[in-house]
């Protein structure tokens, strides 16, 4: 499985803004969708371009558009937080939305919700979720893409656990991981340590 961390100042920095505790709902949530605007435009260096012939007031050129724009796929509630800015960079994609919710006391994922284009061939997918902690949820939703026929899936996050990654590495999924930071581990509650806490909590409050 490829492993992107975006390592910049930039991301660094707002990374250590939504870290803080001391952060409220609005500076976390802003904090966000700064960070998801890098992570979306390194998950994209590289994606293959479509010529756009156009005329510029001096001359004809050559200009390009992203030949296959990324379905966005934000899981709820946290990467709610994420779709937003990910839509204002690629403003051509289309988004599908999955709701999972872990179970706190067994940090199982509970899915409550699936809303897909039913034929993913060949579309590629960016899911976005700011936190791969035990990697349920993620696994969830990529299972749910594939059931959908995708076979080309990035997973967009803020945050990740060793554990998070080594459990989408053991799916054998055709999956790629871009994360702004890969952290220590997980703590008995299997949150993300040191982590900035719970990623839906802080933008929208406590469900
Ligand atoms: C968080 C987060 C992920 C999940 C990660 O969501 O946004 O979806 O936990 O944990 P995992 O890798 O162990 O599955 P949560 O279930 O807290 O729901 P919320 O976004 O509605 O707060
Ligand atoms: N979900 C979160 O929001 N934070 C964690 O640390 C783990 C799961």
């Amino acid at each position: 499985m490829k492993v992107q961390i975006v390592d910049h100042p930039l991301a660094a920095a707002r990374l250590t803004t939504m870290r803080d505790k001391t952060t409220d709902n609005a500076r976390f949530r802003a904090a966000l969708s700064d960070l998801t605007q890098m992570l979306v435009y390194e998950a994209l260096a590289g994606a293959p371009t479509a010529p756009v012939p156009i005329e510029t007031p001096l001359s004809a050129f050559d200009g390009t558009r992203l030949a296959n724009p990324p379905l966005l796929v934000p899981v709820l509630r946290a990467g709610l937080g994420m779709v937003e800015q990910a839509h204002a960079m690629v403003p051509e994609s289309h988004v599908g939305f999955v709701g999972v919710a872990r179970d706190e006391d067994t940090a199982q994922p509970v899915p409550y919700l699936a809303s897909l284009p039913d034929d993913l061939t060949g579309i590629p997918v960016f899911v976005l979720d700011p936190m791969l902690a035990t990697g349920g949820s993620m696994l969830h939703t990529i299972d749910l893409l594939i059931a959908h026929k995708a076979t080309d899936i990035t997973a967009v996050c803020v945050v990740a656990a060793p554990e998070g990654v080594a459990a989408l590495e053991a799916s054998g999924h055709p999956v790629r991981l871009v994360v702004a930071a890969i952290d220590e581990g997980l703590n008995d509650a299997a949150y993300i340590v040191p982590g900035l806490g719970d990623a839906g909590d802080r933008q929208f409050g406590p469900r």
